[in-house]
């Protein structure tokens, strides 16, 4: 049987950098809060006159094929992960594919939240196991700012959420040393509403509203607490999840890159793990939590400064709103 191997990374994020000082302007919050509750110093959002999901993507897609020296038209399908997509429908999966010029060729969306990429990542991975499919290009991408409570009763999402894209691509190999080694996918839907934006959503009398509008629901919302102490339960069981499928021990791990949901998060599944700083990587403090965008912009960054070297055990883990949560093992 056929498996994939990565072959590309890259990642754009936002040239507008927003401190923890600047969203004490429009907060009631301090920097010293958001650094010890989250780890996260600056983030990026979004430039309205500039950035899109899709053109986010297109630039950090550019990336990783110029990284893995193919040409564009190799690609043969696109598996795009985001819920902030640029239109209601169709997905931004279709507009990025228009911009790299790749008309005709299959594009998905997924709407998985922070476990989004993991997913994406698992479906590709499965098509070019079956034949489907030789070269596949991976997005997870999301502009989560502007739907964002900016005031001081969404000051448990604004100072957290950010945007970005990255972009992983896939190719068949007949090599066993360097390829994904397997992926797991959950969910449970009994917490759909625990971290959530309910509009505009379908099954109401119109889709939006004034009264959406004027009203919060339109807005992230999130039991912060809650979501934290199943997190730290999830990452851990998904990870030893990966690890036993593949009798591996949490020692082979070269390098975990955690969905970056809080660093807070991270360091306990990290202490959990018994894990050195150099085993795992973070790059929250100046992305923010990037939800499917997270794990490609952190995978792309440990790339470039040189953590993920030629045949390395790559463990990716996420967990976020569904709830749904994910591992994935891959011999760079
Ligand atoms: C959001 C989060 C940082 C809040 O931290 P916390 O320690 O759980 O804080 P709580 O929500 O219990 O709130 C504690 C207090 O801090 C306040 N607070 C919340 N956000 C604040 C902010 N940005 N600045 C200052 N105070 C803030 C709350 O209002 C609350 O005040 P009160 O005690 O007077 O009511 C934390 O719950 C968290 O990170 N959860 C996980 C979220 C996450 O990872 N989401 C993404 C999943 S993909």
């Amino acid at each position: 049987m056929k498996h994939s191997k990565v072959i590309g990374i890259g990642h754009y994020i936002p040239e507008n950098i927003v401190t923890n000082d600047d969203i004490t302007k429009f907060v009631d919050t301090t920097d010293e809060w958001i650094r010890e509750r989250t780890g996260i110093e600056e983030r990026r959002w979004f430039n309205p006159e500039k950035d899109t999901v899709a053109n986010m993507s297109t630039r950090a897609a550019r990336l990783a094929i110029d990284r893995a020296g193919i040409d564009v038209k190799e690609i043969e399908f696109i598996v795009f992960a985001t819920i902030t997509p640029d239109y209601f429908f169709p997905g931004s999966g279709v507009l990025m594919q228009r911009e790299l010029g790749l008309q005709g060729i299959g594009a998905i969306d997924l709407r998985n939240a922070c476990s989004g990429f993991i997913y994406a990542l698992s479906v590709a991975d499965n098509f070019i196991k079956t034949g489907m499919y030789k070269t596949i290009l991976v997005i997870g991408a999301e502009i989560q700012s502007s739907a964002l409570d900016k005031t001081t009763a969404g000051r448990n999402t604004n100072v957290i959420f950010a945007d970005g894209a990255g972009a992983m691509i896939l190719q068949a190999t007949e090599d066993q040393d360097h390829r994904v080694l397997s992926t797991h996918l959950h969910s449970d839907g009994d917490h759909a509403e625990v971290l959530y934006a309910r509009d505009p959503g379908s099954s109401r009398k119109v889709r939006l509203s004034k009264e959406m509008l004027d009203g919060d629901t339109f807005k992230v919302q999130m039991d912060g607490s809650f979501v934290f102490k199943h997190a730290v339960v999830r990452f851990e069981e998904v990870i030893y999840e990966a690890l036993a499928a593949n009798s591996l021990e949490k020692e082979d791990i070269d390098l975990l890159i955690p969905h970056q949901a809080n660093l807070r998060i991270s360091q306990f599944v990290q202490r959990r793990l018994n894990m050195p700083d150099e085993r795992i990587f973070n790059n929250i403090m100046h992305v923010g939590n990037t939800t499917a965008a997270s794990i490609p912009i952190a995978c792309s960054e440990a790339w470039e400064q040189g953590k993920i070297k030629d045949g390395d055990l790559i463990c990716l883990a996420a967990f976020g709103s569904g709830f749904t949560w994910a591992s994935a093992l891959i011999r760079w």
